[in-house]
């Protein structure tokens, strides 16, 4: 059966941004459950783990077991991030369908995130964009604190935008701009996204935001509004940088997935099966989870009327 195209696509980012944060150990088999169960759900896009140093990121230190243990379905990206030319070579023969690269637009975050230059960062990508290409892997380049750092504060949107022309010069399919830490908010959204979708369209432009402030959902509709198209998200709203002080988790998919139901955006995805997928959560990762939807229900699931009021 074709697809239907839905309004706004959602990249389920849980697997990676989700589980690098969290401190208990989750199984191989656990996470490739998790990933295999989004792919049922209809997520187009997902960000199945990271090649990054196993020292900086012991969470997910098996992401090539993991992208050779999930069931691909033909119509999903499998996106891989990565930071260095290294991480590329071992995420290229896992079998990502996308390697999404990440700098900051901050130096102060990419050098505690990377331990690099913005110079040093995209020379390392350059070398990396035609190799994967004739190898027919797609390759996104993601701009982590581009709307503030928690080290440097705001971030110039000429900054930013520059960091997109470089990477668009090195010829990445996509462009993400990352709220790391949840600064952003809607007027500097709209403003950076209008001047962003002068550099490319919205097809290849993700937004990933970050609830730390409670803003997530208020700037993705600001972000909609400007004309963006897709967004990250993790479900349980799982998530955070574990090199930027302060990081929470990034936007919840349940309750993005619920505020599309109510302003009638198709997302392609079933809230109902999303909710039972993540009730299962909290046994995966030991905690409580940020998901106000789960705890409440959706806004159409009525409760009875108490005895006594009914007639
Ligand atoms: N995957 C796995 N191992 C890697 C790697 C990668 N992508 N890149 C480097 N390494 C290994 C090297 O082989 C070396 O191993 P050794 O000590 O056994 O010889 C070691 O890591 C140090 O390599 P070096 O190039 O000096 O890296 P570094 O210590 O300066 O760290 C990064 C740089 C980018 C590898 C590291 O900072 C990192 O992985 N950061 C990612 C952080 C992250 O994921 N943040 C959240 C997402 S935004
Ligand atoms: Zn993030």
């Amino acid at each position: 059966m074709m697809a239907t195209r839905s309004d706004i696509v959602i990249q389920e980012v849980s697997p990676r941004d989700g589980l690098q944060i969290e401190p208990k150990w989750i199984e191989t088999q656990d996470k490739i459950q998790l990933i295999n169960a989004m792919s049922a759900i209809g997520f187009r896009r997902i960000e199945v783990s990271s090649f990054v140093s196993p020292r900086a990121v012991p969470s997910l230190r098996d992401a090539a077991e993991v992208f050779i243990g999930i069931e691909r379905r033909p119509d999903t990206i499998y996106t891989a991030l990565i930071p260095n030319h290294k991480g590329a070579e071992l995420a290229l023969a896992a079998g990502a369908d996308e390697l999404n690269f990440v700098m900051s637009a901050s130096e102060m975050h990419n050098r505690a995130n990377m331990n690099m230059t913005h110079e040093r960062s995209l020379l390392s990508f350059a070398e990396i964009v035609k190799p994967a290409r004739q190898r027919g892997v797609l390759v996104n380049g993601s701009i982590a604190t581009a709307f503030g750092c928690p080290f440097e504060g705001l971030q110039p949107p000429e900054k930013v935008l520059n960091i997109v022309k470089r990477y668009l010069d090195l010829g990445v399919d996509g462009i993400t701009l990352a709220d790391t830490t949840g600064m952003a908010n809607p007027r500097q959204v709209s403003q950076l996204v209008d001047e962003t979708l002068n550099l490319l369209p919205s097809d290849k432009l993700t937004l990933h935001f970050h609830n730390t402030r409670g803003l997530g959902l208020v700037n993705i509709l600001a972000a909609y509004d400007a004309g963006a198209r897709r967004f990250d998200a993790a479900i349980g709203g799982l998530g955070g940088c574990p090199f930027a002080p302060g990081a929470t988790g990034n936007v919840c998919t349940e309750d993005l997935v619920n505020l599309c139901d109510e302003i009638g955006l198709t997302t392609g995805l079933d809230l109902k099966r999303l909710i039972h997928v993540s009730r299962r959560l909290v046994g995966l990762i030991g905690h409580d989870v940020s998901d106000q939807i789960v705890k409440a229900g959706r806004p159409k699931d009525l409760h009875p009327i108490p005895a006594h009021l009914r007639s």
